[in-house]
Order: structure tokens, then C-alpha cells, then sequence
């Protein structure tokens, strides 16, 4: 139980200091995108350092930093942690339950991974030192991607230095001008950054709705060449699952590719950890490309894409792929035992969905409102407002409790929220005694003024 009273007196202090802050005119409103500078100024364009997007940055980040200072309040922003990020997490001297973490399965300081990662800085040193092709290539990355074939139940498998990386330099690479990427609404944006790379035209349907992707289709398909349909096997933000089955027929239909982004239902998804494929049954051609990030279930960092051994084998020269440093020797280790480990210890994503029900059942019993979840490990609390989804989060920080803010751009203005990570390590204490302090302090929250200038 947290002391309310204390919690609602801190939370009036907070927006009288902070109304009063933006009264007397020293609190700016948000910044927007910039514009392009007078005339007056022209002739200071070769200066970035007071471009006005890296000045607005800057005053935002200064004015955040001063609200947690003339609060007093924790900032849930870049904290600085000791020791894993697991379900306890070591911060400011105390230890928090930790819902900002995805390492869902705790496979990035399972001690196996922990020993591979030492022997591979041992034996290969601490970077690829070069591009894959010349000089930088290790027996771990071919083990590494015949691995992820054999998941996806297709050909042939290729590794990136980042889950970004991957999917901007895939879609850099495959598409072009007179293509285009029908995303999902609320598709990352790395899928995005990728299609306008590449020049090709970006349109959205709306979210997991194989409808609205028809009527794009049926209106726009004959205007493109390649048409490229790409969903997210578990959404990031909202915790709902892809509808994979139905919007790949659709595409199908319209003589498109799919491509699933698999970054959070890898290792998450599916009895064996294996993503929406085993989750919908389906065969690994039933998608022409998928993606995934290693730096989330499988405890490491970087991408990969899954597909056809053609295909495969172009994108080891596509230019995200060839002209960078080969992936490190300690991260492919890292990944090819957590995937080992993934198989050695199925229990790990049982005890994850275990955890899932428990967590998300105490929060519904609770009438939170978890939006578009479909009781998935991740879970969004929404608090529409910055300020009070701002508030929540540090108030929770104060309590010993961690977990994001998430507010636009991430998510759609209107749309903010607390997003919770559960995790295969979580204890059920942990997890009760979460659930009640979340539901009492969201309840102290939304008393709060949404107008405070956060
Ligand atoms: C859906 C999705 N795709 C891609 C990425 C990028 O992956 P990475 O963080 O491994 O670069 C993320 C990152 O969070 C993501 O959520």
C-alpha cells in the first residue's frame, strides 16, 4: 500500500510548482518541428549546432531536466542502472521491481550466454574489425543463421549490427521508386525510414484491420510495381498480436510481399519461443521476409532476416549489410546460446505467459484501462496526458517501482501510457504487489491537471 495522502500531496506540489512555473512564463510549450530559418539568418546554414531542430532538442531536454529538479520527483528518464536489467533492477541505491527491461526471458546474463560471450571476446577479440567479407567473418555468424532458418522454416538467414539497421537497409535495398510499403498504422518506425530510402511511396492501413489494407489495394496496387505488406508479429507499443493469417491472404490476393517484423515475438510468441509462425501454425513461406531483432527475448544486440537463400545471399551485398562492420563476435555468441538455451529450457516462455496472465488479470481485476493488449508480456497501462502518464511513472520510480512513459512520438498524441515489460523472471510477490501500486497510483494520477506543461 502506498500512503495516499502522501502521494496526493506530492502529486499538487508537483502541478502547483509547475503551473506556477509556466504563469510566470518560464516554461515554454512543447517545441514542434522546426521551421526554416528568416533571411535575416541566411548565411548561418552551414552552422548545425544551432540548427533550429538541434536547438529545440536541446531546450526541450533542458526544460525536462529542470521539471525533475524543481520537483523533486525521480526522472524515469535515462536511469542509470548497476548490475542486469532483469526483473530487479539497481538504481539510485535502491533496488526496483523492473518493468523496463525487455529481456523477457532473462537470457541476457543467463549464465551460459554470460561464459559464450567471454569465450568468443577471448577467442575473436572484441570487434569484427571489418566487413563480413573481407576479413571479418567467424565460424559464430553461419551457426548463428542456420539457426534462425531453421526457426522460420526457410532457406537461409542473415544477421545485421541492429534491428533499425535491418529492416531501413532491407527495405532500402528490395524497394524503389514506383514501389511501395503498405504498413500497419502503428508499424515501426525503422520500416518507414527504409521505404524513404529507398524512394518508395509509404501508406498505411489501419491497425491489424486486413479490410482497410484491401480497399488501399483494390485503389491503389495497379499504381506500383512492387508492393511490399508490412505488419509486426507482437506490436511494440500496444501488446496485440499481428493478424498475420488473414493479412498475408490479402496481400496475396493483391500480388504483394509480406514481410513480419518479428523484434518482440521472437523468443516470445508460440510454445517454443519460436514467433508468430509457430503462433499461427503457419509454413515459413507464407511471408517472403522476416525480421527480427536479437537484442530483445534472445538477450543480445543486432537484426536479422529470414527467407528465400537467393534472396539471402543478395542482401550480403545489400549496403547495410556490406559496407559496415561485421556483426560482433561477443553479440553473435550472446545470441546463438540464448537461442540454445531457448530449446535447453522451454520452461523460460512458460513461466513468461504464467507471469503474462498473472500480471495483466491483476491489473484488469483492478479496471485499468490496457488498451489494445491481448493479455501479451507487453503490457500498456494508458494514461492519456503527458503529464499525468510523466507523473505516474516517476511517482512509481518513488515507490520502488520502474517502468517507461511512453508519450508522442512514440505513440499518437492522446495516446500516452505506462508500457510494462513481464518478464519470465518476475516473482508472483513481485507482480501482486506491482499490480496494487500501479492501480493506486494511475488512480492518483488522473486526478492530476493534464494541462501541466510537462
Ligand atoms: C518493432 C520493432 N522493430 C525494430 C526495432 C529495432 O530493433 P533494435 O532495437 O534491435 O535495433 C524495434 C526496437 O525496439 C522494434 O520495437
Amino acid at each position: 500500500m502506498i500512503d495516499a495522502e502522501h502521494g496526493e500531496a506530492a502529486m499538487r506540489d508537483m502541478a502547483s510548482r509547475l503551473l506556477a512555473q509556466r504563469d510566470s512564463g518560464d516554461v515554454r510549450p512543447a517545441v514542434g518541428r522546426a521551421v526554416a530559418p528568416p533571411v535575416s539568418q541566411r548565411g548561418q546554414r552551414h552552422k548545425f549546432a544551432d540548427h533550429p531542430l538541434v536547438a529545440a532538442a536541446c531546450e526541450l531536454n533542458a526544460r525536462r531536466r529542470a521539471i525533475w529538479e524543481l520537483t523533486g520527483m525521480p526522472s524515469p528518464l535515462f536511469l542509470e542502472r548497476k548490475g542486469y536489467n532483469s526483473a530487479v533492477l539497481q538504481a539510485q541505491g535502491q533496488e526496483l521491481t523492473n518493468f523496463a527491461g525487455y529481456n523477457y526471458l532473462g537470457l541476457a546474463h543467463h549464465p551460459k550466454v554470460v561464459r559464450a560471450v567471454q569465450d568468443a571476446v577471448a577467442q575473436f577479440g572484441a570487434s569484427a574489425s571489418n566487413s563480413r567479407i573481407t576479413s571479418g567473418e567467424i565460424e559464430l555468424y553461419p551457426r548463428l543463421e542456420q539457426r534462425l532458418a531453421r526457426i522460420y522454416d526457410v532457406e537461409a538467414a542473415i544477421i545485421a549490427t541492429s534491428g533499425f539497421l535491418t529492416n531501413a537497409g532491407v527495405l532500402g535495398y528490395l524497394l524503389g521508386e514506383g514501389d511501395a510499403a503498405i504498413c500497419d498504422s502503428l508499424i515501426h518506425a525503422s520500416v518507414v525510414a527504409g521505404a524513404r530510402w529507398a524512394g518508395a511511396r509509404v501508406m498505411t492501413f489501419r491497425h491489424n484491420d486486413p479490410e482497410s489494407l484491401r480497399g488501399i489495394l483494390r485503389a491503389s496496387r495497379d499504381r506500383f510495381y512492387r508492393v511490399l505488406v508490412v505488419i509486426e508479429g507482437l506490436y511494440s507499443m500496444d501488446g496485440d498480436i499481428g493478424l498475420l493469417p488473414e493479412i498475408a491472404a490479402v496481400a496475396r490476393e493483391f500480388d504483394c510481399g509480406v514481410m513480419v517484423d518479428e523484434a518482440h515475438s521472437i523468443g516470445v510468441l508460440g510454445a517454443h519461443g519460436h514467433g508468430v509462425r509457430e503462433h499461427f501454425g503457419l509454413p515459413g513461406d507464407a511471408v517472403d521476409i522476416w525480421m527480427g531483432s536479437l537484442s530483445k527475448a534472445l538477450g543480445s544486440c543486432g537484426g536479422f532476416i529470414a527467407g528465400n537463400a537467393n534472396l539471402i545471399e543478395a542482401l550480403n551485398t545489400a549496403p547495410a549489410m556490406l559496407l559496415t562492420v561485421g556483426f560482433p563476435p561477443t553479440a553473435a555468441a550472446a545470441a546463438l546460446t540464448a537461442l540454445e538455451v531457448l530449446e535447453s529450457e522451454p520452461e523460460r516462455v512458460r513461466r513468461l505467459w504464467q507471469n503474462t496472465e498473472l500480471f495483466t488479470s491483476a491489473l484488469r481485476d483492478r479496471d485499468l484501462d490496457l488498451g489494445m493488449s491481448q493479455n501479451t508480456p507487453i503490457c500498456p497501462v494508458l494514461i492519456p496526458s503527458v503529464a499525468r502518464v510523466v507523473f505516474a511513472s516517476s511517482l512509481l520510480l518513488q515507490r520502488g517501482v520502474y517502468v517507461g512513459p511512453v508519450t508522442a512520438p512514440a505513440v499518437a498524441p492522446g495516446q500516452e501510457r505506462l508500457r510494462f515489460f513481464i518478464t519470465s523472471e518476475h516473482s508472483e510477490g513481485q507482480l501482486t504487489a506491482a499490480a496494487e501500486l500501479v492501480a493506486e497510483v494511475v488512480e492518483i494520477a488522473r486526478k492530476l491537471d493534464p494541462t501541466i506543461p510537462v
